[in-house]
Parts: structure tokens; sequence; C-alpha cells
């Protein structure tokens, strides 16, 4: 792990109530999959190629719903203000300012207005995107997308990996199921059917289907991003149905204990998409060797999710800040290392396997 995000991990665990650091830190299941993100990058390594290198580089990505400074965005994790009080506004502000994109989820602890206003105070230009699982209740979908809409969200990221809530045996441990008093999802207020806001009106069900994609499609014009997809099979489907990009995701590890690593399945999901939509890919990525090798291996970009929530822990705007300048400037060294100019020049050839030396 990069050296800073390991300091602000140990910083966070100190600092955070146990339960809720339990909370951020686990996994579904025996956890093998949360282990296994991590795990696949370490088995992988990049052939360096020499004596082609540029001064600087380039490491800005274009992607349906944004400009990216570098080719990382800020995955939709719950929950930030159990992290520090400033929650969702301290974590926009800081990835508005490294000038990238922040996914704000559904269950997050600020409401999606205030996040994208705290964004666009410190960069006007600012893109932020809203995660949405699709709910059972179109009308509430409905609400929930106007909702992003309205805030000036630039995509939508509809997560499909979620038909049931994935179990979490350090939660059940520590009876932990839910916010405690003061703090809400803020984005489930008022909708249609009356929740009040509180996490468990966030329904997941495994009766949504890629008819409730549809109706995404026809609710919005902004980009739809689909997250979640592991099997190539659904990533054609994605396509078939519109998605405007595709991330390779299992969840950081909590929902099902029995998928591969998430680089694992980066490659057959690059193959199957034969570029018509970019892929993102999150889960395990720890250091800029990391988000190298996946972008070698085929993404466009990678999503990181709890190295942020450590910084938010440690220190707030300024502790996410810290992680991603650390993973910028790390990524942009591993980059002059292996040769690269530019993004384009990390290439599958690049990717050997540890142990056999063969791509
Ligand atoms: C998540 N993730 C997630 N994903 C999503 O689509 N909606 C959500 O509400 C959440 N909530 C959430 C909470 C916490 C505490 C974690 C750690 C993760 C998954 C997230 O978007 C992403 O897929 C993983 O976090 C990526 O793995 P790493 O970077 O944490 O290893």
């Amino acid at each position: 792990m990069n050296t800073v995000l390991a300091e602000l991990h140990d910083k966070a665990r100190a600092a955070l109530d146990p339960v809720h650091y339990d909370y951020y830190a686990g996994g579904a299941g025996e956890e093998v999959v949360l282990g296994e993100n991590e795990a696949a990058f370490r088995r992988l390594a990049l052939l360096p190629r020499v004596l082609r290198g540029a001064a600087t580089r380039d490491l800005g990505v274009d992607l349906p719903g944004g400009h990216l400074g570098m080719p990382l965005l800020v995955a939709p994790t719950a929950f930030h203000r159990l992290a520090h009080p400033d929650g969702e506004l301290a974590t926009a502000r800081a990835v508005a300012a490294a000038g990238t994109v922040l996914v704000s989820g559904m269950a997050a602890t600020v409401a999606i207005g205030e996040v994208v206003a705290a964004a666009r105070a410190v960069d006007p230009a600012a893109s932020v995107w809203f995660q949405l699982y699709p709910q059972t209740d179109d009308d509430v979908t409905a609400c929930l997308v106007r909702r992003a809409e309205d805030a000036g969200c630039a995509a939508v990221v509809v997560t499909a990996d979620s038909p049931v809530f994935g179990r979490h045996r350090r939660d059940a441990e520590h009876g932990f199921h839910d916010l405690p008093p003061g703090l809400a999802a803020e984005n489930m207020r008022d909708l249609p059917g009356g929740p009040l806001g509180g996490t468990l009106d966030i329904g997941m069900s495994p009766t949504v289907s890629w008819r409730h994609l549809d109706l995404l499609r026809e609710l919005t014009s902004l980009p739809l991003w689909l997250k979640g997809v592991l099997h190539p099979e659904d990533a054609v489907l994605a396509v078939d149905h519109r998605v405007a990009g595709i991330v390779v995701s299992n969840h950081g590890g909590r929902q099902s204990d029995l998928a591969p690593a998430a680089v694992e399945a980066l490659p057959a999901v690059v193959d199957a998409v034969e570029g018509r939509v970019p892929v993102v890919l999150d889960g395990g990525v720890r250091g800029g060797g990391d988000v190298a090798v996946a972008l070698a291996l085929g993404a466009a970009a990678v999503g990181v999710g709890r190295p942020v929530l450590w910084g938010l822990a440690a220190d707030g705007e300024a502790g996410v800040a810290r992680v991603l300048d650390a993973l910028r400037d790390e990524f942009d060294h591993v980059l002059a290392l292996c040769g690269g100019r530019g993004l384009a020049d990390l290439t599958r050839d690049l990717v050997v396997t540890r142990g056999t030396g063969v791509t």
C-alpha cells in the first residue's frame, strides 16, 4: 500500500469508533473477496518500456459525465459523516480541488444538492455523479433521479450488484444496522411513499432487472453508468441497454464473497465491450502502481473507496486531499518508470503474472 495511504489508514483506525471502523473496513462472508481485491494486484507486475519517456505526462481523461485530471475517481461509499462531521461536504471539496469526480452515494449523510454546491464552490466546473440503487417503486426512483438532475449532477451510476444486502459479519457482531441518532440518509427524505430518511429506507430487491435500467434510460438524458458488472455477457447487455460506461466492481468485497477479484474480472469485460463504452475498475486500488496495472488491462480509470474514507476520518478535507494527491503523484511516477508519455502507453502487453513471467 502507498505509504501515505497506510499512514492515514492507521490514523483513521485510531480516531474512529471501532464499530464504525469495522463498518467501513469489513466485507461480506469470510472476507475472501475483500482480501483478494488487493492480493490480486500484488500478483501482477508491469514490464517497463525503456528510452521513450517524456518530461511531463498528461494524466487527464474524458469520460461521459466529466473530465478527470487523473484517471481516478472517488467511488460511492455510504455515510461519510460517520467518519467526519463535515461528511460528504469535505469529500466533495477535496475531490473538486483535485480535479476529479466524486460519485456521491444515495446513502450519503448530506443531501446531493449540498454536495454538488460544495464541489462547485471550490471549482465551478467540478463534476459530481449520483449513485443510485434502483428502487422497486418506480416513483421513488424517478424522484431520486430528479433530485440528482436538479442538484446539477453530471451522470448517474446505477449499482446492479446488490439484489440483497451483503452479509457483513463484523456489523452483525457489533449489532450495527443503522445510523446513530442525528445522522440520516438525507437523499431518502420526503420521497413518494413516505420514508423518513433512514438508511433502512434504501431498498434492495432481487426483482430489480434490466427493465429498471431501461426506465432510468427514459427518465434522464444524463450519462448512465452501470456499476457492479463482473460477467462479460452482462457488459454486452449493458451496452445494448445504452449505458455510457461500465464499472467493473465487486462492491469492495461487500456483496458476494464468491466473486473474483475485481482486477481479475477486468480483461474479459474490456474484451467484451470492444471499446464501445469506457470501463472503470474499482476494488483494492491502494497505490499508483495499481492504477497503472488497471489501465494497462484496459480500464479508462479506477475508483477508490476505502482509502478516501480513511483520509476523511484521519483529517477531514485535508486527509482526502492527501489521499488523492499521493495516488496521483505515485501513478505519475510509475508511468514515468514504465516509459509512459501518456495513458495510451499503458497497454496489456506490459502486464505479466508474477511467478510465471507471462502475460
Ligand atoms: C461501499 N460501496 C458502495 N457502492 C455503492 O454503489 N453504493 C454504496 O452505497 C456503497 N457503499 C459503500 C460503503 C462502504 C463503507 C464501502 C467500503 C463501500 C462500494 C464502493 O463504491 C466501491 O465499489 C468499493 O469501495 C471499492 O473498493 P475499495 O476501493 O474500497 O477497495
